[in-house]
């Protein structure tokens, strides 16, 4: 599926966003939930601390008999804990580390967790943990040796709570996520509201690269402005007009070689030509010379003249034929009888076609629709192909046959068939013969033109030629041609 270009930068833009705001946020977090926790860690040891000295005090009291022992430290621990309400539970190991006081009596406090979970006594390390408590959920306990230099009384572990900073993260967890998704959520929505603006005048510049029609090249509607894509505008503009310039020379180009091969097949009529009219040439001199003859003879020189006339009219009409056809024209479509078209043509080759003996079929459909095209141009076609025919028939004694078929080919078109029983193409030269300057024959007989400019003119008339050839039986070119002209 293809996305658009927009779709892909926002895409790549978000996902790359979301990475970096995650990657950013589990940084922070980790970091303030370290400092939170350091915090925590370093308050409770200090707590702890405190409470530790007032202990020693007490149990220095106690040896040297200033204060009872019974009940002194139970005491002091419920004090303690009536304080500092964030201390969970309180114990105290003795020298041989088993529990010498501890502030829970009632089996639901942490004692029972205490016991269970509290730090092994730490032969007089000072040390934290953070463990997560049956009865009071997050629980930051310390351990503190009860020494005085060599001397130990033990060791004293305290629970923190630590649920109000778990919830305090907690909060700080939302807020930091809630944050990253606005932030996500906003650029998001600056990228594609900023690429929306960019990509508008790409995606204007692309829909009038789509509508760009070589038949009908209009200036550009959009304004080049002075960024990249203005650049592009404007050099999208000048290729325009460089296209229809180079079109236009094309077309002159083109229009060039259709006339220099008419004019060249023209050259190959001359014979034929010169023939057609010589003859009436030959009959007006007779009529004159009759004339001559008996110049008082009215009748005889008025029936004399009227045979020059119509001697003179004949090679008028050839001569008028040939201008026809050699003149140059513009291509210019207009409605035209193809079966006419044919006959014009035909009647310039009489002389060299009754000449090689060869016999033209007709296979006319009578009822032909008009077709759109330049007759100038589809003229040309019929003289190359019949020229064509007649050449691959030369070297035949007998001659040869021409037929000449056309026919309504389905709805819309008009098929023309040219088949002769020539001397047929070679395999090998059949997908080149539409090649330009592709000849088979001797120099100064083919320019190897008259394919190529048949084709240029079928295709711009919006239809197509093939050929069908067999060596030594014969070659067909089927045209057909759309009767509403090109598109
Ligand atoms: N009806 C045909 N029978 C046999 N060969 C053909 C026929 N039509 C075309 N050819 C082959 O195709 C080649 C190219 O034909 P094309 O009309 O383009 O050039 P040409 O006839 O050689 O020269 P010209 O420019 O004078 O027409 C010919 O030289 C010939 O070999
Ligand atoms: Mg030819």
């Amino acid at each position: 599926m293809m996305r658009s270009l927009k779709a892909r930068i926002v895409l790549f833009l978000g996902i790359l966003m979301i990475v970096l705001t995650m990657m950013i946020s589990i940084i922070l977090l980790y970091q303030w939930r370290s400092l939170i926790l350091e915090n925590q860690r370093q308050n409770a040891l200090a707590v702890a601390r405190t409470f530790a000295a007032s202990i020693l005090d007490g149990l220095i009291y106690q040896e040297s008999g200033l204060l009872p022992n019974e009940g002194y430290l139970e005491n002091q621990i419920h004090n303690f804990l009536g304080k500092n309400n964030q201390v969970r539970w309180l114990v105290m190991y003795d020298r041989d580390g088993h529990v010498a006081v501890r502030s829970s009596f009632e089996s639901s406090d942490p004692g029972d967790a205490g016991e269970a979970e509290a730090l092994p006594p730490a032969a007089g390390r000072t040390g934290t943990r953070i463990y997560r408590s049956r009865s009071f959920g997050w629980i930051l306990e310390t351990a503190l040796p009860l020494q005085i230099h060599s001397k130990s009384w033990g060791e004293l572990h305290m629970g923190f709570d630590l649920e109000p900073a778990r919830a305090r993260l907690q909060r700080l967890f939302f807020l930091i996520f809630g944050l990253a998704v606005l932030f996500v959520v906003s650029i998001t929505a600056f990228i594609w509201f900023f690429i929306n603006r960019v990509t508008q005048s790409l995606g204007r510049l692309v829909t009038e690269m789509k509508q760009f029609d070589l038949d009908n090249i209009t200036p550009t509607q959009m304004k080049a402005g002075e960024d990249e894509i203005g650049v592009l505008v404007s050099n999208f503009e000048k290729m325009k007009q460089r296209l229809q310039q180079s079109r236009q020379q094309l077309l002159n180009a083109q229009r060039q070689i259709y006339h220099a091969e008419k004019l060249a097949s023209i050259g190959r009529l001359a014979s034929g030509v010169a023939h057609e009219i010589n003859n009436p040439l030959h009959g007006m001199k007779s009529c004159l010379y009759a004339i001559a003859q008996e110049p008082r003879n009215l009748p005889e020189v008025k029936r004399y003249l009227g045979l020059a006339d119509e001697a003179l009219d004949h090679i008028a009409l050839i001569v008028q034929k040939l201008l026809g056809f050699s003149r140059q024209h513009a291509k210019q479509t207009v409605a035209m009888e193809l079966n006419n078209e044919i006959e014009k043509v035909l009647s310039l080759l009489t002389y060299r076609l009754s000449k090689n003996q060869i016999i033209i079929e007709k296979k006319f459909q009578s009822d032909l629709p008009l077709l759109h095209a330049d007759p100038h141009l589809i003229q040309e076609v019929i003289m190359n192909l019949l020229l064509n025919s007649m050449d691959s028939m030369e070297e035949e004694e007998e001659g040869g046959t021409i037929r000449i078929t056309t026919a309504r080919n389905g709805e819309g078109h008009i098929h023309l068939e040219i088949a002769d029983t020539g001397c047929g193409i070679d395999s090998r030269d059949l997908d080149k013969i539409f090649d330009p300057f592709f000849t088979t024959k001797d120099e100064g007989k083919g320019t190897g033109l008259g394919l190529s400019v048949s084709l240029g003119i079928i295709e711009s008339h919006g239809g197509t030629i093939t050929c069908q050839s067999r060596p030594y039986r014969g070659t067909t070119f089927h045209i057909t041609l759309p009767i509403q002209g090109a598109k």
